[in-house]
């Protein structure tokens, strides 16, 4: 209904609307309490200047049912306002189970995005209309900000850790994608496109051209040119922990800690191994700080992942133990040295 008022963005998400009513009533409330206040100021600035016989006997100076009134009501108010916001907040934070998975990789001046089949685009990202989309976000240099106005999300993608924002629309259309957080001279360029499309036109296009491997088997690849797969066995031979089952667990560290695996967790192993060492392991892994961008540590997670326990969190380990199952694409090898040995290149 807002949308008819000049210079309101577009609705085009299922959120728009509940953070359009809350925002509204944030300014509503305030407009009417200063109203109140700015009328009352001129009244009795009026009523009770110098030259005026206004009756000034009975002025009363302490007052507990006023003060409870004004100490209880705008507590009532800001509560309200707290918990419904909160309310929002947490669903706005935290993704649906079934999302379509988007990764996204923020650069001086330009959004990479890669679809999990393999897709990538540049500062364009394609959707399907009515359907729960998920980003998981980094960046390859300073903080960036991925803001849809139309969608009313908007969060920073922060080097060296993963964000995720979630969203869906609910109209097709081409809506304005921007970088709401100063990044250098070039930051009022660093824009783009979402272009929401009906769910079959999105499949389409989806499909129409190669899409090339999916980052899990991009990452696969990876693995193996990297020598990961020297250390890191399909069974707990290696010099490393096996990494089949582990993702999305949680893992005993040296010192009694224990951290789930998640994907800044294993981003942190990566390039800085010994920041926390699995219990039972030494310290002997090397950094890969530098040697893997951004985009290539996306693509291990997402094999780290597919390797990683199934739906239900039990270990694939425990009932397969020779071969790790994993959803990644058609062909593509699993652990071990099967693996093709061709030139260690690190996709970009
Ligand atoms: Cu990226 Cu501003």
């Amino acid at each position: 209904m807002w949308e008819e008022l000049p210079l309101w963005p577009e609705q085009a998400s299922t959120v728009a609307g509940k953070v359009d009513a809350l925002y509204l009533f944030l300014v509503g409330g305030s407009a009417v309490m200063s109203l109140i206040i700015v009328a009352l100021l001129a009244l009795f600035a009026v009523r009770y200047r110098r030259r005026s016989k206004a009756d000034r006997s009975g002025a009363v100076n302490e007052s507990l049912p006023l003060e409870l009134g004004w100490t209880l009501i705008p507590l009532i108010i800001v509560m309200f306002v707290f918990v419904w916001s909160s309310a929002l907040f947490f669903h706005i934070q935290r993704p649906p189970d079934d999302t379509l998975d988007v990764l996204v990789v923020g650069k001086r001046w330009m959004w990479k995005l890669q679809h999990l089949n393999g897709k990538r685009e540049i500062n364009e990202l394609h959707v399907p209309v009515g359907r729960d989309v998920k980003l998981t976000m980094t960046s390859e240099d300073v903080i960036h900000s991925f803001y849809v106005p139309a969608f009313r999300v908007k969060a920073d993608a922060v080097p060296g850790r993963y964000t995720s924002i979630w969203f869906r629309a609910t109209k097709p259309g081409r809506y304005h994608l921007f970088c709401a957080e100063y990044c250098g001279t070039k930051h009022s360029q660093m824009i783009g496109t979402v272009i929401v499309m009906e769910g079959d036109e999105f499949q389409r296009w989806l499909g129409g051209e190669v899409a090339g491997l999916t980052p899990a088997a991009q990452g696969e690849r990876l693995f193996a040119n990297l020598g990961c797969n020297t250390c890191h066995k399909p069974e707990a031979t290696g010099r490393g922990p096996t990494l089949v089952g582990v993702y999305g667990t949680a893992v005993e560290m040296e010192g009694g800690e224990r951290v789930t695996v998640d994907e800044t967790y294993v981003r942190e192993s990566i390039v800085d191994p010994r920041a926390r060492i699995v219990s039972g392991y030494k310290p002997l892994m090397p950094t890969y700080r530098g040697l893997i961008g951004e985009q290539g540590l996306m693509n291990l997670i997402e094999y780290i992942k597919s390797i990683g326990p199934p739906e239900g969190g039990k270990s694939p380990a425990v009932d397969s133990p020779a071969r790790a199952p994993h959803d990644a694409a058609p062909g593509a090898a699993g652990l071990g040295p099967a693996l093709p040995a061709t030139p260690s290149s690190e996709p970009s």
